[in-house]
Protein backbone atom coordinates (compact mmCIF):
# COMPACT_ATOMS: atom_id res chain seq x y z
CA UNK A 1 0.00 0.00 0.00
CA UNK A 2 0.67 3.97 -0.32
CA UNK A 3 1.20 6.13 2.40
CA UNK A 4 1.08 9.46 1.37
CA UNK A 5 1.10 13.49 3.11
CA UNK A 6 -0.66 16.25 2.13
CA UNK A 7 0.25 19.10 4.39
CA UNK A 8 -1.34 19.60 7.89
CA UNK A 9 -2.38 16.34 9.01
CA UNK A 10 -3.72 15.26 5.94
CA UNK A 11 -2.65 11.59 5.19
CA UNK A 12 -3.57 9.48 2.00
CA UNK A 13 -3.56 5.88 2.70
CA UNK A 14 -4.21 4.03 -1.06
CA UNK A 15 -4.40 -0.29 -0.93
CA UNK A 16 -5.31 -2.34 -3.67
CA UNK A 17 -8.98 -2.31 -3.13
CA UNK A 18 -9.57 1.15 -1.15
CA UNK A 19 -8.81 4.89 -1.02
CA UNK A 20 -8.65 6.19 2.68
CA UNK A 21 -8.03 9.53 3.73
CA UNK A 22 -7.36 10.86 7.54
CA UNK A 23 -8.10 14.78 8.19
CA UNK A 24 -8.95 16.03 5.09
CA UNK A 25 -8.34 19.94 5.14
CA UNK A 26 -8.07 20.95 2.13
CA UNK A 27 -9.29 24.05 1.43
CA UNK A 28 -7.80 26.52 3.56
CA UNK A 29 -4.57 24.58 3.73
CA UNK A 30 -2.22 26.32 1.56
CA UNK A 31 0.36 23.48 1.27
CA UNK A 32 -2.19 21.01 0.26
CA UNK A 33 -1.42 19.78 -3.17
CA UNK A 34 -4.96 17.69 -2.88
CA UNK A 35 -8.26 19.16 -5.06
CA UNK A 36 -11.49 18.17 -3.00
CA UNK A 37 -13.55 18.68 -5.54
CA UNK A 38 -11.84 15.85 -7.97
CA UNK A 39 -10.88 13.28 -5.17
CA UNK A 40 -11.31 10.03 -5.79
CA UNK A 41 -11.48 8.21 -1.56
CA UNK A 42 -14.21 5.79 -0.49
CA UNK A 43 -13.42 5.77 3.28
CA UNK A 44 -12.47 9.09 5.47
CA UNK A 45 -11.02 8.62 9.00
CA UNK A 46 -11.26 11.72 11.67
CA UNK A 47 -9.60 12.14 14.52
CA UNK A 48 -11.43 14.84 16.26
CA UNK A 49 -13.83 17.81 15.48
CA UNK A 50 -11.72 20.78 14.56
CA UNK A 51 -11.93 22.86 10.85
CA UNK A 52 -8.22 21.66 10.43
CA UNK A 53 -8.98 18.22 10.40
CA UNK A 54 -13.04 17.85 9.57
CA UNK A 55 -12.12 20.08 6.42
CA UNK A 56 -13.65 19.05 3.12
CA UNK A 57 -15.08 15.51 4.59
CA UNK A 58 -18.53 16.83 3.51
CA UNK A 59 -18.03 17.55 -0.78
CA UNK A 60 -15.35 14.66 -0.39
CA UNK A 61 -17.96 12.15 1.13
CA UNK A 62 -20.98 13.55 -0.77
CA UNK A 63 -19.02 13.57 -4.22
CA UNK A 64 -17.68 9.80 -3.51
CA UNK A 65 -20.84 8.55 -1.34
CA UNK A 66 -17.21 7.58 1.15
CA UNK A 67 -17.62 5.94 5.02
CA UNK A 68 -16.95 7.90 7.91
CA UNK A 69 -15.53 6.58 10.86
CA UNK A 70 -15.25 9.20 13.45
CA UNK A 71 -15.24 9.96 17.11
CA UNK A 72 -19.20 8.79 18.23
CA UNK A 73 -20.76 12.76 18.59
CA UNK A 74 -18.53 13.50 15.83
CA UNK A 75 -19.50 11.02 13.99
CA UNK A 76 -23.22 11.09 15.26
CA UNK A 77 -23.46 15.21 13.48
CA UNK A 78 -22.22 14.33 10.64
CA UNK A 79 -25.04 11.29 10.11
CA UNK A 80 -27.65 13.90 10.91
CA UNK A 81 -26.34 15.85 8.16
CA UNK A 82 -26.94 13.13 6.19
CA UNK A 83 -23.73 11.49 5.29
CA UNK A 84 -22.69 7.89 6.19
CA UNK A 85 -20.51 7.86 9.60
CA UNK A 86 -19.28 5.08 11.94
CA UNK A 87 -19.03 5.74 15.26
CA UNK A 88 -16.60 4.56 17.45
CA UNK A 89 -14.71 5.74 20.77
CA UNK A 90 -11.19 5.38 22.38
CA UNK A 91 -10.36 1.92 23.22
CA UNK A 92 -12.38 0.68 20.80
CA UNK A 93 -11.22 -1.05 17.71
CA UNK A 94 -13.19 -2.47 14.65
CA UNK A 95 -12.18 -4.49 11.46
CA UNK A 96 -14.07 -3.11 8.50
CA UNK A 97 -13.60 -3.96 4.96
CA UNK A 98 -10.93 -1.91 4.76
CA UNK A 99 -8.67 -2.49 7.39
CA UNK A 100 -8.68 -2.06 11.54
CA UNK A 101 -9.36 1.20 13.20
CA UNK A 102 -8.84 2.01 16.86
CA UNK A 103 -8.62 5.21 18.38
CA UNK A 104 -6.45 6.13 20.70
CA UNK A 105 -6.23 8.54 23.36
CA UNK A 106 -5.51 12.38 22.54
CA UNK A 107 -5.35 15.26 24.69
CA UNK A 108 -6.70 18.36 23.03
CA UNK A 109 -10.24 19.85 21.96
CA UNK A 110 -12.65 18.72 19.29
CA UNK A 111 -15.48 21.22 18.34
CA UNK A 112 -16.86 21.61 15.11
CA UNK A 113 -17.79 24.99 13.67
CA UNK A 114 -20.71 24.71 10.95
CA UNK A 115 -21.37 26.83 8.41
CA UNK A 116 -23.74 29.38 10.40
CA UNK A 117 -21.32 30.32 12.96
CA UNK A 118 -22.87 27.57 15.28
CA UNK A 119 -20.65 25.68 17.54
CA UNK A 120 -20.91 21.79 17.58
CA UNK A 121 -19.73 19.79 20.62
CA UNK A 122 -17.56 16.72 18.90
CA UNK A 123 -17.11 14.31 21.90
CA UNK A 124 -13.39 13.66 23.24
CA UNK A 125 -10.27 13.33 20.08
CA UNK A 126 -8.54 10.91 19.22
CA UNK A 127 -5.79 9.04 17.28
CA UNK A 128 -6.04 6.55 15.03
CA UNK A 129 -4.20 3.01 14.95
CA UNK A 130 -4.62 2.02 11.28
CA UNK A 131 -4.14 -1.74 10.51
CA UNK A 132 -4.05 -3.18 6.75
CA UNK A 133 -2.72 -6.44 6.20
CA UNK A 134 -0.46 -6.07 9.07
CA UNK A 135 0.84 -2.86 8.35
CA UNK A 136 0.00 -0.37 11.47
CA UNK A 137 -0.37 2.87 10.55
CA UNK A 138 -0.21 5.69 13.76
CA UNK A 139 -2.25 8.85 13.27
CA UNK A 140 -1.49 10.79 16.83
CA UNK A 141 -4.45 13.30 16.12
CA UNK A 142 -3.84 16.72 17.76
CA UNK A 143 -2.32 16.05 21.18
CA UNK A 144 -0.30 16.93 23.81
CA UNK A 145 2.48 14.30 24.84
CA UNK A 146 1.81 12.03 27.28
CA UNK A 147 3.12 8.68 28.78
CA UNK A 148 0.58 5.89 27.06
CA UNK A 149 2.42 6.86 23.97
CA UNK A 150 5.00 4.49 25.12
CA UNK A 151 2.14 1.72 25.96
CA UNK A 152 0.89 2.00 22.50
CA UNK A 153 4.46 1.66 21.01
CA UNK A 154 4.80 -1.46 23.62
CA UNK A 155 1.55 -2.45 22.29
CA UNK A 156 1.61 -2.32 18.65
CA UNK A 157 4.32 -2.98 15.89
CA UNK A 158 3.91 0.52 14.29
CA UNK A 159 5.58 0.98 10.76
CA UNK A 160 4.70 4.69 10.43
CA UNK A 161 3.84 7.57 13.01
CA UNK A 162 2.44 11.09 12.09
CA UNK A 163 3.19 12.92 14.91
CA UNK A 164 2.19 16.86 15.56
CA UNK A 165 5.09 18.92 16.14
CA UNK A 166 3.84 22.55 15.33
CA UNK A 167 3.51 23.57 19.24
CA UNK A 168 1.20 26.10 20.51
CA UNK A 169 -2.04 24.14 19.64
CA UNK A 170 -0.46 20.87 19.97
CA UNK A 171 2.91 19.73 21.02
CA UNK A 172 5.75 21.23 19.65
CA UNK A 173 9.22 19.68 18.44
CA UNK A 174 10.51 18.88 22.26
CA UNK A 175 8.07 16.97 23.15
CA UNK A 176 7.08 15.53 19.85
CA UNK A 177 10.67 13.98 19.88
CA UNK A 178 9.63 12.42 23.45
CA UNK A 179 6.41 11.37 21.24
CA UNK A 180 8.31 9.10 18.67
CA UNK A 181 11.10 7.53 20.83
CA UNK A 182 8.01 6.39 22.85
CA UNK A 183 6.06 5.28 19.52
CA UNK A 184 8.89 3.88 18.04
CA UNK A 185 7.69 3.71 14.39
CA UNK A 186 9.76 2.07 12.01
CA UNK A 187 9.27 6.00 10.11
CA UNK A 188 8.32 8.95 12.68
CA UNK A 189 6.74 11.62 10.06
CA UNK A 190 6.10 14.96 11.33
CA UNK A 191 2.80 16.65 10.76
CA UNK A 192 0.70 19.51 11.96
CA UNK A 193 3.32 22.78 10.95
CA UNK A 194 3.86 25.31 8.76
CA UNK A 195 0.24 26.02 7.70
CA UNK A 196 -0.14 28.97 9.57
CA UNK A 197 2.58 31.23 11.08
CA UNK A 198 2.12 30.11 14.75
CA UNK A 199 2.66 26.45 14.13
CA UNK A 200 5.67 27.23 11.84
CA UNK A 201 8.73 24.56 12.42
CA UNK A 202 11.76 23.49 11.22
CA UNK A 203 10.58 19.43 10.02
CA UNK A 204 13.84 18.14 9.07
CA UNK A 205 15.92 19.19 12.26
CA UNK A 206 13.09 17.89 14.01
CA UNK A 207 13.58 14.22 11.65
CA UNK A 208 17.21 14.27 12.60
CA UNK A 209 17.05 14.08 15.92
CA UNK A 210 14.64 11.00 16.11
CA UNK A 211 16.36 8.23 17.88
CA UNK A 212 14.18 5.06 17.37
CA UNK A 213 13.84 3.83 13.72
CA UNK A 214 13.64 6.71 11.66
CA UNK A 215 11.98 10.35 11.54
CA UNK A 216 11.57 11.44 7.93
CA UNK A 217 10.05 14.89 7.01
CA UNK A 218 7.64 13.69 3.82
CA UNK A 219 7.52 16.59 1.12
CA UNK A 220 3.78 17.39 0.03
CA UNK A 221 2.35 14.81 -2.24
CA UNK A 222 5.34 12.37 -1.51
CA UNK A 223 3.99 8.27 -1.10
CA UNK A 224 6.15 5.91 1.08
CA UNK A 225 5.28 2.18 0.21
CA UNK A 226 4.56 0.03 3.11
NI1 LIG B 1 -7.37 20.30 16.62
MN1 LIG C 1 -5.41 20.84 14.30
Amino acid sequence: MKVSYHGHSVVKVETDNHNIIIDPFINGNESCDLNASTLKVDVILLTHAHNDHVGDTFEIAKNNDAFIVAPNELANYLSAQGLNAHPMHIGGSKQFDFGTVKLTQAFHGSSYEAEDGSIIYGGMPAGILLTINGKTIYHVGDTALFTDLKMYGEMNDIDIAFIPIGDNFTMGPEDAIHAANWINASISVPVHYNTFPVIEQDAKAWANQIKTGKGYAMNIGEAIDL
